[in-house]
């Protein structure tokens, strides 16, 4: 009895290898996070729908980049996740590879709730996801920016924008805020990785 079941077990299991091997060139199943920006026949990025299993580097709270702040009437957080290849990649170097996907989640605060009585905390409602990605061979900056609203899918936000300037102009390393992302900006010092840009603002008297 048990060597006709060890049979049909090896049986089932040469079925399912030789199976395996033509899906082996087949696209990854959809509950893998998506290793390579995806783009739609007119250019639109697809939502890297699994961001939430990537590399959590910060959250931001009621951050704002100017001085009189924004007035939104509500607090916000904004998480910010890496996919892990371009993660360990920016361990090992100090800066980002191709194809490296930032995700900036913007969520709404709430204080009310359940047993809380002080503070905030992060509520269900997402309020935009962002997404910076880099693309060298697509994109003649070799990153760009998209912003998602409802739709899981968007059209880059034009160059002339004001994400493309400030993020050039302020971020320490390669165009992304590697200064607000506390494991990563010991990296970038040790690899020598900061933006000249930003070694000269970070010298500067109002930053002490
Ligand atoms: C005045 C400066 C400024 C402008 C304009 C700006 N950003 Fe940013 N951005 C930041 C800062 C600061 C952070 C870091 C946020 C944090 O630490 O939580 C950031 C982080 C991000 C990130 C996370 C990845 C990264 O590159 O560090 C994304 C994605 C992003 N911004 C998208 C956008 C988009 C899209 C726009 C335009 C619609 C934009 N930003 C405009 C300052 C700016």
């Amino acid at each position: 009895m048990i060597a006709i079941a060890k049979t049909v077990l090896l049986g089932l299991l040469l079925i399912s290898w030789t199976d395996f091997l033509p899906s082996r060139t087949e696209p990854s199943t959809k509950t893998e996070p998506s290793p390579k920006p995806e783009y739609t026949a007119d250019a639109q990025l697809k939502l890297p729908e699994h961001y939430r299993e990537w590399v959590y580097l910060t959250t931001g709270f009621d951050m704002s980049y100017n001085p009189a702040g924004m007035e939104m009437g509500h607090h916000m957080f904004d998480n910010v996740f890496v996919n892990p290849e371009a993660y360990k990649a920016f361990v090992v170097t100090g800066t980002w590879p191709d194809k490296t996907m930032l995700v900036l989640e913007g969520r709404r605060a709430t204080g009310k709730g359940s047993i809380n009585q002080k503070g905030n905390y992060q509520s269900g409602e997402t309020m935009g996801i962002e997404v910076h990605i880099k693309d060298e061979a697509r994109f003649p900056g070799k990153w760009a920016f998209f912003g998602f609203g409802d739709a899981k899918t968007a059209k880059m936000i034009p160059t002339t924008a004001a994400c493309y300037s400030c993020h050039e102009s302020h971020a320490a390393v390669d165009t992304t805020f590697v200064q607000f992302y506390p494991t990563l900006l010991p990296i970038a010092k040790s690899k020598n990785t900061l933006a000249p840009a930003y070694l000269k603002e970070a010298d500067a008297p109002a930053q002490k």
